[in-house]
């Protein structure tokens, strides 16, 4: 172990810091972290996810209104019976990577499985939709080839592009406009602009009609990241395209196996079979890190299967957005419009998010509070996730306890 003020040697840029300065900087910053109440803390769960969950040290369960459990499949009977059975018949994992000696025929299924859902030639599953957009730019663009990005696109999306070569355009959020002058001034060989389908802060939907027109006249290829509509949005489920009436349409689509589909963890990559085919060549993600384990991908695939057989499910989460998108409005909270799931509810400073966050806990509801950095200053809000699991009574408990702590702060009367 290095002391602090042993060992330090000159450098081209100065004297080598002693190792513990490290460790005492990440100290310091920890404490501003704290300082400006701005400290992440996880709240231990004791049991699984749902429309009530057990707090770890406390006695009543509260009503989950913070996840992305948006069908409510998370603990279903049927998905978890389907890990059991993957675990059971296909063993715990492949100690391997796919194209050595990985792929198990349950892979290969989820795969078609995705590709039929979303009317695509192929997909190719990564053990996260991180890794999916990690993989897919800097696989299929290099030099002298474009991609372009809405700026509030995820941070998937924001660092799968940095480990790409090609030349890289931010546009304004959600203005084709913007995007219009970008594509016109380049030059570049190979284009492909990519979009969130749905903007988590909002449940804000981006303007595929759009930008499928705008990409097709341009020449360049329109990529969806759908991780928050696959399951959720559209008359089947299907994503923002189909919400938009145009299914089918998007070039390439990823998304995640960790949200309304089971909500586990897995990500995919679905499109022309070409493009599926180089990244399962050449996706670094897909050739250096292990299959995504059999019970995720058999309760992945009983997923997409209870979206088409249940459709009861999608009925009852519009429902329980619609009713209490709607009843918040009547309280008098700030909501913004929309149809998916997630509602913010715009409260203004970040101080009064957390606080109120906190109390809603203290009444029985697990809530989020967001601030700046993460959303736009004086636009801090509370982020409401519906879910199919939670029944009417779960929402006018919810309701309830809105109303009060609103009140308290004067956001409602
Ligand atoms: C738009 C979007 N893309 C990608 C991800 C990452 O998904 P995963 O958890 O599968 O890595 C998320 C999750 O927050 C997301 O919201």
């Amino acid at each position: 172990m290095v002391a602090a003020g042993e060992g330090s040697q000159v450098q081209a840029g100065g004297p080598r810091a002693p190792a513990t300065d490290l460790i005492e900087s990440l100290r310091a910053e920890l404490a501003a972290l704290a300082e400006a109440r701005t400290l992440k803390h996880e709240v231990p769960l004791a049991g699984p996810q749902g429309a009530r969950v057990g707090i770890a040290g406390r006695a009543e369960p509260v009503i989950m209104l913070t996840s992305n459990n948006y069908l409510g499949l998370a603990a279903d009977p049927r998905v978890v019976e389907a890990a059991i059975d993957g675990l059971r018949r296909f063993g715990n994992g492949m100690a391997s990577v796919r194209f050595i000696c990985g792929t198990q025929t349950l892979h290969r299924e989820l795969e078609t499985t995705i590709a039929a859902f979303f009317e695509t030639d192929d997909a190719i599953l990564y053990t996260s939709c991180w890794n999916a957009n990690e993989a897919l730019f800097a696989t299929v663009l290099g030099e002298g080839d474009a991609v372009f990005s809405d700026e509030l696109n995820h941070a998937s999306i924001i660092d799968g592009i940095r480990l790409c070569k090609a030349s890289r355009y931010r546009y304004r959020h959600n203005d084709v406009a913007d995007l219009e002058r970008q594509l016109a001034e380049d030059r570049s060989r190979h284009r492909i602009v990519i979009t969130d389908g749905v903007f988590s802060m909002e449940g804000e939907i981006a303007p595929l009609v759009e930008l499928r027109d705008l990409c097709r006249r341009e020449g360049a290829l329109l990529a969806v990241d759908d991780s928050h509509a696959t399951g959720v949005l559209g008359r089947r489920g299907r994503g923002t395209a189909e919400e938009l009436g145009i299914h089918g349409e998007v070039d390439i689509v990823t998304g995640t196996l960790g949200k309304a589909l089971g909500g586990a963890a897995g990500g995919f990559i679905t499109g022309p079979q070409p493009l599926v085919d180089v990244l399962r060549q050449r996706s670094r993600p897909y050739l250096f890190s292990n299959s995504l384990p059999p019970p995720i991908t058999a309760s992945a695939l009983r997923a997409f299967q209870i979206v088409d057989e249940d459709p009861a499910l999608l009925a009852r989460l519009r429902n329980n957005t619609d009713y209490l998108r709607g009843r918040l409005a009547e309280l008098g909270f700030e909501v913004r419009p929309g149809v998916h799931p997630v509602i913010p509810l715009i409260v203004g400073e970040t101080a009064l998010a957390i606080q109120m966050s906190r109390e809603l806990l203290d009444e029985g509801v697990y809530v989020s509070g967001f601030g700046y950095p993460v959303v736009p200053q004086g636009d801090a809000r509370l982020r409401v996730q519906v879910s199919a699991a939670l029944s009417r009574d779960d929402l006018d408990s919810a309701l309830e306890a809105f109303g009060r702590v609103g009140r308290r702060h004067g956001l409602v009367a």
